[in-house]
């Protein structure tokens, strides 16, 4: 294994302390939470943990059944206890970019729904401003090029269609991403997400702003806990 990738899995495994006996549990995707999801399931199986996933996913739900994690709608319930999740970038103010692997609006979804979220991530993700990382914008595939130009105007920035081969990344609820190359500009993200969200065509965007109660993040030196002082976890 990786520098990298053993550091993904270090994050990923630490922050199941965080997943108790009764949870309703919200289960992120990407290839850090990935090893969390593993995790829980080596849990399940081996230490008898009892909860319930919520998966963000196709592809999650996919690895949950996998490695034996008991699924629920998330219609089914009224609240979820927490939510683990990746993320691409994470700022000072435990704001994030989030959608590098096109599942931002259940990940959005389930987050709201969650009394706390927690977020794995190697060091590489934390950031003084946001947006190096292009920022993922999910877009109806109805007249998505004016929506990119709509974005591009409003962000003064090159923002292009994710592209699969020849055809546009169909996300998992049928719609398209927009990748903003706005580079580390966005230091107000919580105006950002609202001046993109009055655009039509815009589904969600990737900005996790108040979301985030808590950073396990991964380094050379270590996993260090990072807890946000105006989270839900103080
Ligand atoms: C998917 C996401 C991921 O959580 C984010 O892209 C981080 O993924 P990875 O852990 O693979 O770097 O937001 O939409």
């Amino acid at each position: 294994m990786d520098r990298v990738e053993l550091l993904k899995q270090q994050a990923g495994i630490e922050a199941c302390i965080y997943v108790k006996n009764g949870m309703k549990v919200g289960l992120g995707t990407g290839s850090t939470v990935k090893h969390t999801v593993i995790e829980l399931g080596r849990k399940i199986n081996e230490e008898g943990l009892e909860i319930v996933g919520i998966p963000t996913s196709l592809a999650t739900e996919k690895l949950a059944k996998k490695v034996g994690i008991p699924l629920i709608d998330l219609a089914e319930c009224s609240h979820l206890d927490v939510v683990i999740d990746g993320a691409d970038e994470v700022d000072g103010e435990f704001n994030l970019i989030k959608g590098g692997g096109a599942a931002l609006v259940r990940e959005k979804i389930v987050a709201q729904e969650s009394l706390s979220m927690i977020v794995v991530a190697d060091e590489r993700k934390m950031v003084g401003v946001l947006g190096a990382f292009p920022l993922p914008v999910e877009i109806t595939p109805f007249a998505y090029q004016s929506t990119i130009n709509q974005l591009a105007k409003l962000l003064d920035c090159r923002v292009n269609c994710r592209m699969s081969g020849d055809n546009p990344v169909v996300t998992d609820n049928g719609n398209y991403i927009a990748d903003a190359h706005c580079g580390p500009t966005i230091n107000q993200p919580v105006y950002t997400e609202a001046e993109i969200l009055k655009i039509a065509g815009v589904v969600q965007v990737g900005l996790f702003n108040n979301m985030c109660d808590v950073v396990v993040v991964a380094k050379d030196s270590g996993v260090e806990v990072l807890t946000n002082p105006n989270g839900r976890m103080v």
